[in-house]
């Protein structure tokens, strides 16, 4: 035992050694090193965590997973949690756990679901793989999100639900969203990906709804490499979104629960319709479900990533005021982001949508970046409907999706992320500067 633990001292002391010959030979080169418009930001905590996890070779999800739930739950003061392979996991979890028929007033298949068309993709995708009905609505311009003041509007009497992102970290309108939930009895789910530690009216975005759920992609605000989570009030629908995270089973055991008895302390006692008395609970099926449980040492990062937190969001901050600051100057080219007055977000991004007469298209715009070396992305789909896989899918429109077709055409975002340093941010801003004296002159 003592000689295992020398051996391991060992071994992490080399790798904080790696860690550091590795950092001395970072060095910005404006104009030659990539300007990314995110990724992981790390030291060597996080890189000894993953190895003393990998050191312990439990390989599936266990202890690091139940430290990481623990924490993750308890940061965003919310009950429940349930940590999972990828954001997309977690948005699948959550809309088909509000179609189990374990829970007291599910969706059904052919039911509706707001959301809108201007969406990353598997936020979107869940309504379409439980068979239910997208109603799309238009987003607003400049802050990309939800149009608020036409859910109303949208409302049948099959509609029972509502998926949204708080788009590149920036607050939905969550008094209007949530007033009409409650008058409508539909379930809200708020897809935080990009949006972890931003608030509305002091309050954590993710913290409103029936469901919200977390990415924890190398992109995202905080990492594990892949995997994300799914948070949740409600203990039924708790128990529920593990079970179908893990497999469909009955038990509400966590992975690795050390009582043998289980977390329900009754493992070999319950009785089903159609099963022998006493049948492992463990390996009674209430739900159908999916395998979509991350790895212990994918949770041994997310709690390094986690104490870190606070830091990423004031840089984040930090990054998106200098660039909203310059920006400001070209405003007769470009839509600036807008935020609601209640809102504080913590930007994924820093998104701008090229006026109709600014003298330039955005594919001028972006390639001149990219040859420059600054990282752009568009906003995800800009319009879901227009893509090939969807072509002959059911959906209904209310309105028109101007905003959303303006998008898919003149929006893109730059980076704001921890790893962006002043001197890239104002190399950032030389490069725009010399592009506008050319379309200028
Ligand atoms: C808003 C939103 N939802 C869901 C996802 C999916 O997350 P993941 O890549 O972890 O599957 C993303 C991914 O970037 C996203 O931006």
């Amino acid at each position: 035992m003592e000689k295992e633990s020398e051996i391991r001292k060992q071994i992490l002391q080399k790798v904080v050694e790696l860690y550091n010959v590795r950092k001395q030979d970072k060095k910005f080169i404006p104009g030659k090193t990539r300007i990314h418009y995110s990724g992981r930001v790390f030291d060597e905590k996080e890189m000894v965590a993953v190895i003393n996890s990998a050191l312990d070779f439990w390989l599936t999800l266990g202890k690091e997973g139940r430290k990481f739930i623990n924490e993750f739950t308890k940061y965003m003061g919310i009950k429940y949690g349930v940590v999972t392979n990828s954001g997309s996991s977690a948005n699948l979890i959550a809309l088909s756990t509000l179609c189990s028929s374990n829970i007291e007033n599910p969706i059904k298949p052919g039911d509706e679901v707001i959301t809108t068309a201007m969406t990353f993709p598997t936020t979107f995708n869940p309504i379409i793989q439980n068979n239910l009905i997208p109603v799309v609505i238009d987003i607003e311009e400049g802050t990309y999100n939800i149009d608020a003041s036409k859910i109303e509007n949208a409302i049948s009497n099959k509609t029972k639900a509502i998926i949204f992102a708080h788009t590149l970290g920036n607050p939905a309108e969550m008094d209007n969203i949530m007033e009409v939930a409650k008058k409508y009895n539909l379930y809200v789910i708020e897809d935080t990906c990009d949006a972890l530690d931003s608030r509305y009216d002091n309050q954590l975005c993710g913290t409103f709804g029936d469901f919200s759920t977390y990415s924890f992609y190398a992109a995202h605000h905080m990492t594990m490499g892949e995997g994300g989570a799914v948070l949740t009030n409600n203990l039924n629908l708790y128990k529920q979104a593990l079970s179908i995270r893990d497999w469909g089973r009955a038990c509400y055991c966590q992975t690795g629960e050390p009582n043998p008895n289980g977390a329900c302390g009754k493992r070999f006692k319950h009785k089903y319709e159609n099963l022998p008395y006493g049948y492992d609970h463990k390996y009674v099926y209430s739900n159908i479900g999916y395998n979509l449980k991350p790895l212990d040492i994918q949770c041994a990062i997310g709690i390094e990533q986690l104490k870190k937190l606070p830091i990423f969001t004031q840089k984040r901050k930090h990054n998106f005021n200098i660039l909203y600051n310059f920006f400001k100057k070209y405003e007769d080219k470009f839509i600036l982001p807008i935020t609601l007055p209640k809102a504080d977000p913590s930007w994924f991004a820093f998104p701008l949508t090229i006026r109709k007469n600014a003298g330039f298209t955005r594919r001028e715009f972006v390639t001149y970046l990219e040859e420059n070396m600054i990282e752009t992305r568009m906003l995800f789909t800009g319009n879901i409907l227009k893509h090939p896989a969807y072509k002959n899918i059911n959906y209904r429109i209310v309105h028109k999706l101007d905003n959303t077709n303006n998008i898919l055409t003149n929006t893109f975002f730059l980076g704001v992320y921890p790893a962006l340093t002043d001197e890239m941010l104002q190399y950032i801003i030389e490069v725009v500067d010399r592009f506008m004296v050319n379309i200028i002159t």
